[in-house]
């Protein structure tokens, strides 16, 4: 019985994880920071600029995304709030309160691309943030796709490269090994990985200790940036690609900020109800000694 419950228990385990699984391709890490209001800042402000055109945030209202980040309302009306752009098209001017729709028509973005751009309120949710981030970054020339752009996280996405004016023209250079010596010898063994790329598998030759099951990975694939096509240098647009996916990950969640600051208060709470108890009991105890 113990057997099944634990095999049943693993089971339902393995189930969980490999749901966050969505893609097979290497991710570089990515920690998202609310508290960083200045990357969330400028998280919404991207967005805006570049993505709110065909994507939507349909459950997101600018009024509390600005109160959230800290974006006085006459700044964020000023700057963020587009008019025509807030409210769905034939009603004119744009309130605070409004919800971050797109006034992209959907029928047209159908033909456009394919399909719609899907609205990305809980995108972080399903994809994760450090997918986001990953694939923000990963555009590279493919003369073969509609927009003349493949992903190498999201492979034949239907979206253009809306950011390669920052980040420019990024290239995938692939380099294959001639034979298997260029990998260190013949006790080597070579694994093609997902994203066609090379790994080398560790086998008993290598001198380090913990070799066993250890996985080199040895990319020969690489991307680069063409010097001088972007207006942000590599670092920069790290940057700008981190704040955006930031933002998207509080827009995933608006509460999240919240309810730490509420967690708190609620364990000083019940650290106040622990001393009181503390106290009753030593009086209860009093009374049952006096007897
Ligand atoms: C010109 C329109 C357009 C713009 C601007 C645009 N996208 Fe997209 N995006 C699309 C389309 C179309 C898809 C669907 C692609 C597909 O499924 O093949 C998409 C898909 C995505 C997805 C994947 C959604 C999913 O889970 O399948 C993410 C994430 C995304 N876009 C983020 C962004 C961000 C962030 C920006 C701003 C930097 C942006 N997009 C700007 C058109 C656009």
């Amino acid at each position: 019985m113990t057997k099944a419950i634990v095999a049943g228990m693993a089971f339902l385990l393995a189930g969980i994880s490999a749901q966050g699984a969505t893609t097979d391709v290497e991710l570089e890490a990515m920690k998202p920071n609310l508290r960083d209001f200045p990357s969330l800042q400028r998280g919404m402000t991207l967005y805006v600029n570049y993505c709110l055109g065909c994507h939507s945030l349909k459950f997101q209202r600018y009024e509390r995304t600005a109160d959230d980040l800290g974006i006085p309302h006459d700044v964020a009306l000023g700057n963020l709030v587009f008019p025509g752009r807030a409210r769905p098209a034939g009603m004119d001017g744009a309130a605070i309160g409004d919800l971050m729709q797109t006034a992209m028509p959907l029928e047209r973005a159908k033909a456009w691309f394919g399909k719609p751009p899907p609205d990305l309120t809980m995108v972080d949710r399903v994809r994760g943030t450090a997918w986001i981030y990953n694939m923000l970054k990963g555009f590279y020339v493919d003369p073969t796709r509609p927009f003349g752009v493949n992903n190498r996280v999201f492979e034949n996405i239907g979206m253009p490269h809306v950011l390669a004016g920052l980040q420019g023209v990024q290239r995938r250079v692939e380099m294959r090994p001639k034979s298997l010596d260029l990998l260190d010898g013949l006790d080597t063994l070579v694994r093609k990985r997902a994203d066609g790329g090379y790994a080398k598998m560790a086998t008993a030759a290598d001198d380090s200790p913990a070799t066993e099951d250890r996985l080199i990975r040895q990319p020969l694939v690489k991307y680069e940036v063409d010097p001088g096509t972007g207006s942000m240098s590599a670092a920069e647009f790290d940057q700008a690609a981190y704040d955006i996916a930031n933002f998207l990950h509080y827009v995933g969640d608006p509460g999240r900020l919240e309810r730490r600051q509420m967690g708190v208060w609620v364990l000083v709470f019940l650290a106040g109800l622990f001393v009181l108890a503390t106290l009753l009991n030593r009086e209860y105890h009093k009374d049952l000694h006096e007897r």
